[in-house]
Protein backbone atom coordinates (compact mmCIF):
# COMPACT_ATOMS: atom_id res chain seq x y z
CA UNK A 1 0.00 0.00 0.00
CA UNK A 2 1.10 3.74 -0.47
CA UNK A 3 2.73 5.78 2.42
CA UNK A 4 0.11 8.09 3.43
CA UNK A 5 1.29 11.88 3.29
CA UNK A 6 -1.32 13.47 5.25
CA UNK A 7 -3.70 11.39 7.79
CA UNK A 8 -6.95 12.98 9.94
CA UNK A 9 -7.34 11.04 13.16
CA UNK A 10 -10.23 10.70 15.92
CA UNK A 11 -12.66 12.11 14.25
CA UNK A 12 -16.11 12.10 15.81
CA UNK A 13 -18.26 11.78 12.91
CA UNK A 14 -17.19 11.00 9.56
CA UNK A 15 -19.71 11.75 6.86
CA UNK A 16 -18.86 9.47 3.89
CA UNK A 17 -21.68 11.36 1.44
CA UNK A 18 -22.48 7.59 0.38
CA UNK A 19 -26.04 6.46 -1.18
CA UNK A 20 -26.26 5.52 2.69
CA UNK A 21 -25.39 7.99 4.49
CA UNK A 22 -22.86 6.25 6.10
CA UNK A 23 -21.83 7.84 9.53
CA UNK A 24 -18.24 6.19 11.02
CA UNK A 25 -17.74 7.71 14.38
CA UNK A 26 -14.37 7.58 16.33
CA UNK A 27 -12.36 7.40 13.01
CA UNK A 28 -9.50 8.40 10.35
CA UNK A 29 -8.96 9.17 6.99
CA UNK A 30 -5.46 9.08 5.17
CA UNK A 31 -4.59 10.68 1.83
CA UNK A 32 -1.31 10.23 -0.46
CA UNK A 33 -0.86 12.31 -3.53
CA UNK A 34 -4.26 14.40 -3.36
CA UNK A 35 -6.18 11.59 -3.41
CA UNK A 36 -8.15 9.50 -0.23
CA UNK A 37 -5.99 6.41 0.43
CA UNK A 38 -8.73 4.89 2.89
CA UNK A 39 -10.68 5.81 5.94
CA UNK A 40 -12.34 3.75 8.43
CA UNK A 41 -12.67 3.56 12.51
CA UNK A 42 -10.15 4.15 14.71
CA UNK A 43 -8.82 0.58 15.26
CA UNK A 44 -7.99 -0.19 11.36
CA UNK A 45 -5.26 2.68 11.67
CA UNK A 46 -2.10 0.66 12.78
CA UNK A 47 -2.80 -0.20 8.88
CA UNK A 48 -1.17 3.00 7.40
CA UNK A 49 1.77 3.53 6.67
CA UNK A 50 3.29 7.18 6.84
CA UNK A 51 5.43 9.18 4.94
CA UNK A 52 8.67 10.61 7.04
CA UNK A 53 7.09 14.23 6.27
CA UNK A 54 3.19 13.79 6.46
CA UNK A 55 0.39 15.69 7.98
CA UNK A 56 -1.22 14.73 10.87
CA UNK A 57 -4.36 16.18 11.90
CA UNK A 58 -6.16 15.70 15.65
CA UNK A 59 -10.12 15.75 14.80
CA UNK A 60 -11.37 14.61 18.02
CA UNK A 61 -14.51 17.28 18.75
CA UNK A 62 -15.12 17.55 14.92
CA UNK A 63 -16.43 15.83 12.15
CA UNK A 64 -15.62 15.67 8.74
CA UNK A 65 -17.29 15.77 5.53
CA UNK A 66 -16.26 15.86 1.69
CA UNK A 67 -15.09 19.53 0.66
CA UNK A 68 -18.27 21.32 -1.05
CA UNK A 69 -19.03 21.36 -4.85
CA UNK A 70 -20.81 24.27 -6.46
CA UNK A 71 -22.60 23.30 -9.55
CA UNK A 72 -23.57 26.74 -10.81
CA UNK A 73 -21.81 29.97 -10.65
CA UNK A 74 -21.26 33.55 -12.55
CA UNK A 75 -17.93 33.55 -10.67
CA UNK A 76 -15.85 35.64 -13.07
CA UNK A 77 -16.92 39.42 -14.16
CA UNK A 78 -15.87 42.81 -13.28
CA UNK A 79 -17.99 45.38 -11.76
CA UNK A 80 -20.18 45.64 -9.19
CA UNK A 81 -24.04 46.49 -8.75
CA UNK A 82 -23.74 47.37 -4.82
CA UNK A 83 -26.53 49.48 -6.13
CA UNK A 84 -29.21 47.24 -6.84
CA UNK A 85 -29.87 46.51 -3.23
CA UNK A 86 -31.21 49.64 -2.75
CA UNK A 87 -33.92 48.64 -5.48
CA UNK A 88 -34.55 45.64 -4.69
CA UNK A 89 -35.61 47.02 -0.82
CA UNK A 90 -37.63 49.55 -3.07
CA UNK A 91 -39.23 46.06 -4.37
CA UNK A 92 -38.57 46.74 -8.24
CA UNK A 93 -37.58 43.67 -10.05
CA UNK A 94 -34.95 41.83 -11.67
CA UNK A 95 -36.43 42.83 -14.96
CA UNK A 96 -37.20 46.20 -14.14
CA UNK A 97 -33.45 46.42 -12.44
CA UNK A 98 -32.14 45.88 -15.85
CA UNK A 99 -34.51 47.97 -17.84
CA UNK A 100 -32.76 50.79 -15.72
CA UNK A 101 -29.96 49.97 -16.90
CA UNK A 102 -28.82 47.73 -14.30
CA UNK A 103 -28.31 44.00 -14.31
CA UNK A 104 -26.69 41.63 -16.46
CA UNK A 105 -25.57 44.30 -19.01
CA UNK A 106 -24.19 46.48 -16.94
CA UNK A 107 -21.64 43.65 -16.06
CA UNK A 108 -20.90 43.04 -19.16
CA UNK A 109 -19.86 46.80 -19.96
CA UNK A 110 -17.15 46.13 -16.93
CA UNK A 111 -15.98 42.45 -18.02
CA UNK A 112 -15.69 43.62 -21.58
CA UNK A 113 -12.96 46.78 -20.18
CA UNK A 114 -11.23 44.57 -18.11
CA UNK A 115 -8.08 42.40 -19.57
CA UNK A 116 -7.50 38.81 -19.31
CA UNK A 117 -4.80 39.49 -16.47
CA UNK A 118 -7.17 41.08 -14.44
CA UNK A 119 -9.60 38.49 -14.84
CA UNK A 120 -7.30 36.39 -13.70
CA UNK A 121 -6.57 38.20 -10.99
CA UNK A 122 -10.33 38.40 -9.54
CA UNK A 123 -10.75 35.08 -10.50
CA UNK A 124 -7.77 33.72 -7.97
CA UNK A 125 -9.41 36.62 -5.55
CA UNK A 126 -12.82 34.30 -5.53
CA UNK A 127 -11.22 31.01 -5.86
CA UNK A 128 -8.95 31.48 -2.65
CA UNK A 129 -12.00 32.78 -1.12
CA UNK A 130 -14.02 29.72 -2.37
CA UNK A 131 -11.12 27.58 -0.91
CA UNK A 132 -11.42 29.21 2.57
CA UNK A 133 -15.22 28.50 2.81
CA UNK A 134 -14.85 25.01 1.99
CA UNK A 135 -15.75 24.75 -2.22
CA UNK A 136 -13.49 22.08 -3.49
CA UNK A 137 -15.11 22.33 -6.74
CA UNK A 138 -16.97 24.78 -8.74
CA UNK A 139 -18.35 24.92 -11.84
CA UNK A 140 -17.96 28.80 -13.91
CA UNK A 141 -20.07 30.08 -16.96
CA UNK A 142 -18.85 32.66 -19.02
CA UNK A 143 -21.61 34.87 -20.53
CA UNK A 144 -21.02 38.44 -19.53
CA UNK A 145 -19.03 39.24 -22.98
CA UNK A 146 -21.28 38.44 -25.26
CA UNK A 147 -18.99 38.60 -28.59
CA UNK A 148 -16.54 36.76 -29.62
CA UNK A 149 -13.63 38.57 -28.16
CA UNK A 150 -14.79 39.07 -24.84
CA UNK A 151 -16.88 35.09 -24.20
CA UNK A 152 -13.52 33.87 -25.26
CA UNK A 153 -11.22 35.96 -23.15
CA UNK A 154 -13.54 35.11 -19.80
CA UNK A 155 -13.41 31.24 -21.24
CA UNK A 156 -9.69 31.64 -21.38
CA UNK A 157 -9.55 33.08 -17.96
CA UNK A 158 -11.53 30.26 -16.73
CA UNK A 159 -9.68 27.42 -18.36
CA UNK A 160 -5.71 28.91 -16.96
CA UNK A 161 -6.64 30.06 -13.15
CA UNK A 162 -3.66 31.55 -10.97
CA UNK A 163 -4.99 29.61 -7.96
CA UNK A 164 -5.25 25.40 -8.65
CA UNK A 165 -6.29 24.13 -5.55
CA UNK A 166 -9.69 24.26 -6.31
CA UNK A 167 -10.96 22.20 -9.45
CA UNK A 168 -12.82 24.46 -12.35
CA UNK A 169 -15.32 22.73 -14.49
CA UNK A 170 -16.13 25.53 -17.30
CA UNK A 171 -19.37 26.60 -19.10
CA UNK A 172 -19.78 28.33 -22.16
CA UNK A 173 -23.13 30.62 -21.18
CA UNK A 174 -23.40 32.99 -24.87
CA UNK A 175 -26.66 32.78 -24.75
CA UNK A 176 -26.86 35.21 -21.20
CA UNK A 177 -28.56 37.99 -21.95
CA UNK A 178 -28.26 40.08 -25.65
CA UNK A 179 -25.63 42.42 -26.11
CA UNK A 180 -26.99 46.04 -27.21
CA UNK A 181 -25.28 46.32 -30.49
CA UNK A 182 -27.08 42.91 -31.61
CA UNK A 183 -30.57 42.14 -32.92
CA UNK A 184 -31.81 39.56 -30.81
CA UNK A 185 -31.54 37.01 -34.60
CA UNK A 186 -28.09 38.14 -35.05
CA UNK A 187 -26.95 37.26 -31.47
CA UNK A 188 -28.61 33.72 -31.64
CA UNK A 189 -26.49 32.48 -34.72
CA UNK A 190 -23.92 34.48 -33.13
CA UNK A 191 -23.69 32.40 -30.37
CA UNK A 192 -24.06 29.42 -32.37
CA UNK A 193 -21.39 30.19 -34.65
CA UNK A 194 -18.99 30.18 -31.56
CA UNK A 195 -19.83 26.57 -30.66
CA UNK A 196 -17.52 24.62 -33.03
CA UNK A 197 -14.05 26.42 -31.64
CA UNK A 198 -15.18 26.51 -28.37
CA UNK A 199 -15.53 22.59 -28.35
CA UNK A 200 -12.48 21.70 -30.39
CA UNK A 201 -10.23 23.67 -28.47
CA UNK A 202 -12.06 22.81 -25.14
CA UNK A 203 -12.13 25.78 -24.16
CA UNK A 204 -15.97 24.64 -22.05
CA UNK A 205 -17.41 21.46 -20.84
CA UNK A 206 -21.01 22.29 -21.11
CA UNK A 207 -23.48 25.02 -22.88
CA UNK A 208 -26.28 26.83 -20.80
CA UNK A 209 -29.16 28.94 -22.05
CA UNK A 210 -31.08 31.40 -20.13
CA UNK A 211 -34.65 30.21 -21.25
CA UNK A 212 -36.70 33.14 -19.91
CA UNK A 213 -38.69 36.09 -21.34
CA UNK A 214 -36.62 38.91 -22.31
CA UNK A 215 -33.84 36.17 -22.73
CA UNK A 216 -33.94 33.47 -25.19
CA UNK A 217 -36.85 31.94 -26.13
CA UNK A 218 -38.46 28.12 -26.25
CA UNK A 219 -37.10 27.61 -29.90
CA UNK A 220 -33.89 28.98 -29.80
CA UNK A 221 -33.13 27.66 -26.39
CA UNK A 222 -33.48 24.05 -27.57
CA UNK A 223 -31.20 24.89 -30.90
CA UNK A 224 -28.66 26.49 -29.10
CA UNK A 225 -28.51 23.82 -26.79
CA UNK A 226 -28.73 21.22 -29.43
CA UNK A 227 -25.84 22.59 -31.91
CA UNK A 228 -24.09 22.47 -28.25
CA UNK A 229 -24.54 18.86 -28.16
CA UNK A 230 -23.75 18.41 -32.01
CA UNK A 231 -20.15 19.30 -31.04
CA UNK A 232 -19.88 17.73 -27.64
CA UNK A 233 -21.06 20.35 -25.25
CA UNK A 234 -23.54 18.77 -22.77
CA UNK A 235 -26.42 20.76 -21.99
CA UNK A 236 -27.54 22.65 -19.12
CA UNK A 237 -30.39 25.29 -18.79
CA UNK A 238 -31.66 28.52 -16.56
CA UNK A 239 -35.00 27.39 -16.49
CA UNK A 240 -37.90 28.71 -15.26
CA UNK A 241 -36.60 30.90 -12.97
CA UNK A 242 -39.27 33.79 -13.12
CA UNK A 243 -41.97 31.71 -15.44
CA UNK A 244 -42.72 28.67 -16.51
CA UNK A 245 -40.80 28.65 -19.76
CA UNK A 246 -40.62 24.79 -20.54
CA UNK A 247 -37.12 24.70 -19.76
CA UNK A 248 -37.74 21.87 -17.37
CA UNK A 249 -38.97 20.14 -20.61
CA UNK A 250 -36.24 21.38 -23.08
CA UNK A 251 -33.67 20.16 -20.30
CA UNK A 252 -35.50 16.37 -20.88
CA UNK A 253 -35.84 16.59 -24.59
CA UNK A 254 -32.19 17.66 -25.21
CA UNK A 255 -31.02 15.30 -22.02
CA UNK A 256 -29.50 18.14 -20.53
CA UNK A 257 -27.13 17.31 -17.50
CA UNK A 258 -28.93 19.40 -15.07
CA UNK A 259 -31.66 21.79 -15.21
CA UNK A 260 -31.34 25.13 -12.81
CA UNK A 261 -33.52 27.76 -10.67
CA UNK A 262 -36.62 25.68 -11.19
CA UNK A 263 -38.75 28.26 -9.04
CA UNK A 264 -41.62 27.82 -11.83
CA UNK A 265 -41.30 24.19 -13.30
CA UNK A 266 -44.70 21.98 -12.82
CA UNK A 267 -44.51 18.49 -11.44
CA UNK A 268 -45.42 17.22 -14.82
CA UNK A 269 -42.07 19.02 -16.25
CA UNK A 270 -40.09 17.09 -13.15
CA UNK A 271 -41.39 14.37 -13.74
CA UNK A 272 -39.98 14.58 -17.75
CA UNK A 273 -36.59 15.59 -16.18
CA UNK A 274 -36.49 12.68 -14.03
CA UNK A 275 -36.90 9.90 -16.44
CA UNK A 276 -34.17 11.46 -18.30
CA UNK A 277 -31.80 11.64 -15.13
CA UNK A 278 -31.24 14.94 -15.32
CA UNK A 279 -30.58 17.15 -12.01
CA UNK A 280 -32.40 19.14 -10.72
CA UNK A 281 -30.27 22.16 -9.66
CA UNK A 282 -31.71 24.45 -6.58
CA UNK A 283 -30.19 28.30 -5.93
CA UNK A 284 -31.11 29.04 -2.58
CA UNK A 285 -28.87 31.96 -2.48
CA UNK A 286 -30.82 33.77 -5.60
CA UNK A 287 -34.46 33.36 -4.02
CA UNK A 288 -32.66 35.10 -0.71
CA UNK A 289 -31.28 37.70 -2.69
CA UNK A 290 -33.38 38.47 -5.42
CA UNK A 291 -36.35 38.66 -2.35
CA UNK A 292 -38.59 35.99 -4.15
CA UNK A 293 -40.62 34.37 -1.77
CA UNK A 294 -41.55 31.59 -3.79
CA UNK A 295 -39.35 28.24 -3.80
CA UNK A 296 -39.10 25.20 -5.75
CA UNK A 297 -40.82 22.29 -5.72
CA UNK A 298 -38.97 20.24 -3.25
CA UNK A 299 -42.05 17.73 -2.12
CA UNK A 300 -42.10 16.91 -5.64
CA UNK A 301 -38.52 16.34 -6.76
CA UNK A 302 -38.29 14.11 -3.68
CA UNK A 303 -41.43 12.06 -4.63
CA UNK A 304 -39.51 11.41 -7.89
CA UNK A 305 -36.81 10.34 -6.12
CA UNK A 306 -34.61 13.11 -7.71
CA UNK A 307 -30.49 14.09 -6.67
CA UNK A 308 -31.09 17.50 -5.78
CA UNK A 309 -28.61 19.67 -6.15
CA UNK A 310 -27.88 22.85 -4.74
CA UNK A 311 -25.43 25.64 -6.14
CA UNK A 312 -24.53 29.05 -4.85
CA UNK A 313 -25.56 31.05 -8.45
CA UNK A 314 -22.46 33.34 -6.61
CA UNK A 315 -23.06 36.52 -9.22
CA UNK A 316 -23.38 40.60 -8.91
CA UNK A 317 -26.91 39.73 -8.05
CA UNK A 318 -26.47 37.09 -5.47
CA UNK A 319 -22.30 37.59 -3.80
CA UNK A 320 -22.96 34.47 -1.73
CA UNK A 321 -19.42 33.05 -1.55
CA UNK A 322 -20.85 30.88 1.81
CA UNK A 323 -21.95 27.61 1.67
CA UNK A 324 -22.58 27.00 4.89
CA UNK A 325 -25.54 30.14 4.61
CA UNK A 326 -26.98 27.75 1.64
CA UNK A 327 -27.12 24.63 3.69
CA UNK A 328 -28.76 26.96 6.36
CA UNK A 329 -31.21 28.26 3.74
CA UNK A 330 -32.12 25.09 2.12
CA UNK A 331 -33.15 23.64 5.58
CA UNK A 332 -34.68 27.02 7.04
CA UNK A 333 -36.62 27.96 4.07
CA UNK A 334 -37.53 25.12 1.67
CA UNK A 335 -37.78 22.58 4.98
CA UNK A 336 -34.97 20.06 3.33
CA UNK A 337 -33.78 17.22 5.42
CA UNK A 338 -30.46 18.43 6.71
CA UNK A 339 -29.32 14.86 4.80
CA UNK A 340 -30.83 16.23 2.03
CA UNK A 341 -28.99 19.48 2.25
CA UNK A 342 -25.96 18.18 2.63
CA UNK A 343 -26.13 15.69 -0.52
CA UNK A 344 -27.35 19.05 -1.94
CA UNK A 345 -23.88 20.70 -2.01
CA UNK A 346 -21.66 17.43 -2.18
CA UNK A 347 -22.95 14.22 -4.52
CA UNK A 348 -25.43 15.86 -5.89
CA UNK A 349 -23.61 18.90 -6.80
CA UNK A 350 -20.91 16.36 -8.13
CA UNK A 351 -24.11 14.54 -10.16
CA UNK A 352 -24.77 18.19 -11.70
CA UNK A 353 -21.78 18.89 -13.14
CA UNK A 354 -20.05 14.90 -13.93
CA UNK A 355 -17.65 15.32 -11.61
CA UNK A 356 -19.02 12.23 -9.10
CA UNK A 357 -16.75 9.98 -10.03
CA UNK A 358 -13.77 12.77 -8.59
CA UNK A 359 -15.43 14.64 -5.70
CA UNK A 360 -18.47 14.55 -3.56
CA UNK A 361 -17.97 11.99 -1.48
CA UNK A 362 -15.54 9.92 0.49
CA UNK A 363 -14.00 6.82 -1.02
CA UNK A 364 -10.19 5.52 -1.96
CA UNK A 365 -9.39 7.08 -5.35
CA UNK A 366 -11.62 10.56 -4.79
CA UNK A 367 -9.55 13.27 -4.55
CA UNK A 368 -8.57 13.95 -1.14
CA UNK A 369 -10.69 17.77 -0.70
CA UNK A 370 -12.59 17.68 3.05
CA UNK A 371 -13.94 19.91 5.68
CA UNK A 372 -13.10 19.41 9.34
CA UNK A 373 -15.70 20.97 10.97
CA UNK A 374 -15.45 22.38 14.70
CA UNK A 375 -18.48 20.36 15.63
CA UNK A 376 -18.80 17.01 17.38
CA UNK A 377 -21.52 16.17 15.23
CA UNK A 378 -23.32 17.35 11.43
CA UNK A 379 -26.09 18.28 13.03
CA UNK A 380 -25.03 21.21 15.15
CA UNK A 381 -23.69 23.02 12.03
CA UNK A 382 -27.49 23.67 11.03
CA UNK A 383 -28.44 24.13 14.86
CA UNK A 384 -26.50 26.68 15.34
CA UNK A 385 -27.28 29.10 12.70
CA UNK A 386 -24.95 32.40 11.49
CA UNK A 387 -22.23 30.48 13.50
CA UNK A 388 -19.05 29.72 11.18
CA UNK A 389 -18.20 25.97 11.70
CA UNK A 390 -15.84 25.39 9.35
CA UNK A 391 -12.51 24.36 11.36
CA UNK A 392 -10.08 23.74 8.63
CA UNK A 393 -10.59 22.81 4.71
CA UNK A 394 -8.15 20.35 2.54
CA UNK A 395 -8.38 20.93 -0.74
CA UNK A 396 -5.99 17.90 -3.03
CA UNK A 397 -4.41 16.97 0.33
CA UNK A 398 -3.51 20.29 1.46
CA UNK A 399 -4.51 22.70 3.73
CA UNK A 400 -5.94 26.20 2.80
CA UNK A 401 -4.34 28.35 4.64
O1 LIG B 1 -28.48 32.70 -12.69
N1 LIG B 1 -30.44 34.30 -14.41
C1 LIG B 1 -29.47 34.59 -15.11
N2 LIG B 1 -28.23 34.70 -14.70
C2 LIG B 1 -27.85 34.86 -13.34
C3 LIG B 1 -27.87 36.26 -12.94
C4 LIG B 1 -26.80 37.00 -13.58
C5 LIG B 1 -26.73 38.46 -13.25
O2 LIG B 1 -27.71 39.04 -12.71
O3 LIG B 1 -25.68 39.03 -13.54
C6 LIG B 1 -28.64 33.91 -12.46
O4 LIG B 1 -29.36 34.31 -11.55
FE1 LIG C 1 -27.11 31.50 -13.05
Amino acid sequence: MDKADIIIRNISQLLTMDEDFTIIENSYIAGAEGKILSYGPMENITNIHLNENATIINASKSSVIPAFVDPHTHLLFDGNRANELVMKIKGYSYTKIAEMGGGILKTVKATRHATEYRLNAILSKRLKEFAYNGVGTVEIKSGYGLNKEDEFKMLNAINNPTYSLVKIVPTFLGAHAIPPEKSYSEYVSMVKSLIPEIAKNKMAKFIDVFCEKGYFNEEDSKSILEEGRKYGLIPKIHADEFSDSHGGIIAADVNAISADHLLKTPKEALSEMSKKHVVPVILPGTIFSSFIESTPDIQSMRELNMPIAIGSDFNPNCMISNHEFLLWLAVYKMKMTMEEALKGVTINAAMAIGMDQEVGSLKEGKSMDLIILNTKTYTDIFYEIGKPHIKKVILKGKEIK
